[in-house]
Parts: structure tokens; sequence; C-alpha cells
């Protein structure tokens, strides 16, 4: 078969390690899934930043909606990020141009998914997003695909680096919130306007994604009870030390009687639990189902790499001709969310 053409949009941390990779694992790739990839075409803003990378002989766009329509690629990898602008269009364009598309975009999928999903369907193509939730951990799959024969009762963890990083290293090293941060920046780990991390919002748009995946239902990010880790001060992690806790930003999505009930807020968990041990950039999702019992799953959660072995997992399924429904099952069968009772542990 011929090759399948991709084109990348975003060459930033994220969009860097995936053109690396291809290029260092190409070969075995192509041995595995029985179709080589091929990195066709990129766009980025600026055509004269050294990125690290070798970008010769690829069509360069400064418009990723002439990249998404481009005849020169078959698959769009949106890596530029946020919930409108040049990635949801670049997106739109793309699966209605009939392009499969591979995202690590949280933040558009919360907010547009169902959407997107449906334009996907209608057009026959595939809407893949196994980066944008946890980083390195295949919990997407897993979810969809090892997990569909459960009826899922709970999901719940650590769903943003950034926020890890800092709680870990404000506990053991007594570093400030503040420098916590600037290192998470630094590092790759945060988002382009980290409110979205240490505000609890990325984490929010992570578990109503799962959410939706886990229980059938449509994406609803604006229903969750949302709290950050901003108010956290190094006393509240000593005192919750001095009680046996260890704090830690989770997300938790639960069936109840009335519907699902979703929230994300600091947590004080005990420090023998599997999720206290979890430090550092290092993410945790656990999911209770009736038929598996629980499991958790533990692995980077942000950073260019670990989120590019994610990228590009999609892409091989796309080699594969593995077609999966976005979001489990078909966008139009998808449950209206009821809003559950928040109930306050
Ligand atoms: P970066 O900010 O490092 O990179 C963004 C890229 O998009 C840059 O190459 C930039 O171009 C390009 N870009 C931005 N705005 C435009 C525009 N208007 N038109 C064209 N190109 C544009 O982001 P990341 O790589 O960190 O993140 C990318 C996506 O991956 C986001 O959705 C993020 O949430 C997600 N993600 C990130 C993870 C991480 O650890 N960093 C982990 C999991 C998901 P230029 O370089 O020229 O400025
Ligand atoms: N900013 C995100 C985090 C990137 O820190 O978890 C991974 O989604």
């Amino acid at each position: 078969a011929n090759a399948l053409r991709l084109g990348v949009a975003g060459l930033g941390t994220v969009g860097a390690s995936v053109i690396r990779l291809l290029g260092e694992h190409g070969d075995a790739l192509a041995r595995k899934n029985g179709r080589a990839v091929e990195v066709t075409a990129v766009s980025a803003r600026d055509r004269t930043r050294d990125r690290g990378i070798d970008l010769s002989g690829l069509t360069f766009f400064t418009d990723p909606i002439e990249l998404a329509q481009s005849d020169e690629i078959d698959v769009f990898v949106e890596l530029i990020g946020g919930d409108n602008g040049p990635a949801e269009s670049s997106v739109r364009a793309a699966l209605s141009a009939g392009k499969h598309v591979v995202t690590a975009n949280k933040a558009l999928l919360a907010k547009h998914g169902v959407d997107l999903a449906e334009l996907a369907e209608d057009n026959g193509v595939c809407l893949n997003y196994e980066a944008a939730i946890a980083g390195g951990i295949p919990i997407v799959k897993t979810l969809r695909e090892s997990l569909s024969g459960n009826a899922v009762t709970r999901i719940y963890g650590i769903m943003n680096g950034t926020c890890n990083y800092i709680l870990t290293r404000m506990e053991k090293e007594g570093i400030s919130f503040e420098d916590c941060l600037a290192d998470a920046q630094r590092l790759g780990y945060a988002e382009a306007d980290p409110t979205f991390d240490i505000e609890g919002n990325d984490t929010a748009h992570k578990l109503a994604v799962l959410t939706s995946l886990a229980f059938g239902t449509k994406i609803s990010a604006d229903d969750i009870y949302l709290e950050g880790i901003t108010s956290i001060t190094t006393a509240d992690i000593q005192a919750a030390d001095e009680l046996g806790y260890r704090i830690k930003l989770l997300g938790v999505a639960q069936k109840t009687d009335t519907g699902i009930e979703q929230r994300v807020h600091p947590t004080m968990v005990p420090k023998q639990s599997a999720i206290a041990q979890v430090d550092g950039v290092l993410n945790a999702v656990a999911v209770d189902g009736d038929f598996v019992g629980g499991l958790v799953l533990v692995g980077p959660g942000a950073g260019g790499d670990a989120t590019a072995s994610s990228v590009v997992s999609d892409i091989a399924d796309l080699a594969r001709g593995d077609v999966t429904p976005v979001l489990g099952m078909p966008a139009k069968d998808l449950a209206d969310y009821t809003r559950a009772r928040m109930r306050l542990h």
C-alpha cells in the first residue's frame, strides 16, 4: 500500500517530538503495521525557527487550514491547542475534506467533541485523541476498546502533570508554587495559558471526555464542580502530612442514582493508597468496572516525548485501518447527561 501521508499542524513541544519519533521509529512502525507513514507537510506560525528537527523536503504552511485541505495529506495531526481559533477551524476543515484527524487537544474535545465526532462520522473518517488525556497513558483505548465489555461505575485520578509536579515538589523540596510552575513551563508540561492547569480546567476537560467514553453520555464539561490548586499552601501540605494524607488534584466521575457526578478538586488521599505514591509529572487513572473490578494505569501525564508516544499510536491505528467510533458509540446515540447532586466527601 502507498504510505499514509501525514500533515502535522503545530511544531511545538508535542509536534517536534512526533516528527522526531517518526524519524527514529518509522521503519519499525511500517513493519509492525504493514503500511509506512510519511510526514509530507507541516504547519506553524514561524517558518524560520530552529526546532531541532529536520523539516527539509516538507511543504510548510503558515495557515493550518491550508494544510488541512491539502491534497498532499491523508491525515491531519492537530497539535496547535486551544478550544477555538485555528485548532477548531482546521480540524473542521480536515474532517469536512475527508481527512482523518489525530489530536492531543482536550480543550477542543471538551467543548466541541460531540459535534466533531458527528462530523467525522458523517464524513466516514476517524478522529483519534489518545494523547489528549493523561499524556502517555493509554486510557482512551483502554476504555473504548479493552474495557468495552464492562459497565463502568467510577473513573477517577490524577489527570494533570503540571499540578502533580507542583504539589510533589512543594511537598518534597519545599519549593514555592511559583518556582515549581515556572519549571513545569520550562519543561513543556504546562498549557500555553497555565491558568488552565492550576485552576483545574485542564483536568475538567479530560474528565469530561473520559466521562463520555465511560458512561456513554454527551460531553458536558460545564457541569463539573471545579476547584484548582492555587489556594494550596506549603502549610496545607504539611498539615495533611501530619494527619497521614497527601494532597492530590483529582478528577472524579461516578454513577449515582440521579446521574453522573463529575468533580475536580484538591483531595486528601491516604499516604498508603496507590494514588498517593504517584509523584511528579506522572498521572494515574483508576477505573472501576462491573466485570473487571478495579484497575489503575500510571504513567507520564505530560511532556513532548510521552505525548508523542500516544499521538503515534493513533497514527499507527490509521495505518492498520482500525476504525472505532470516536466516543465509543455513534455520536447520535450518546445519552443526554443528567446532572447528579454534588456530594462532598
Ligand atoms: P506549543 O505551544 O509548544 O506548540 C504549539 C504549536 O502550534 C507551535 O508550533 C505554534 O507555532 C503553533 N501555533 C500556535 N498558534 C498557531 C496559529 N494561530 N497558527 C498556526 N500555528 C499555530 O504546544 P504543545 O506542543 O505543548 O501542545 C500542543 C497540543 O497538545 C495542545 O492542545 C496541548 O493541550 C496538547 N498537549 C500537550 C502536552 C504537553 O505535555 N505539552 C501533553 C498532552 C497534550 P510556532 O512554533 O511557530 O509558534
Ligand atoms: N498541561 C497538561 C498537563 C499537558 O500538565 O497535564 C498534558 O495534557
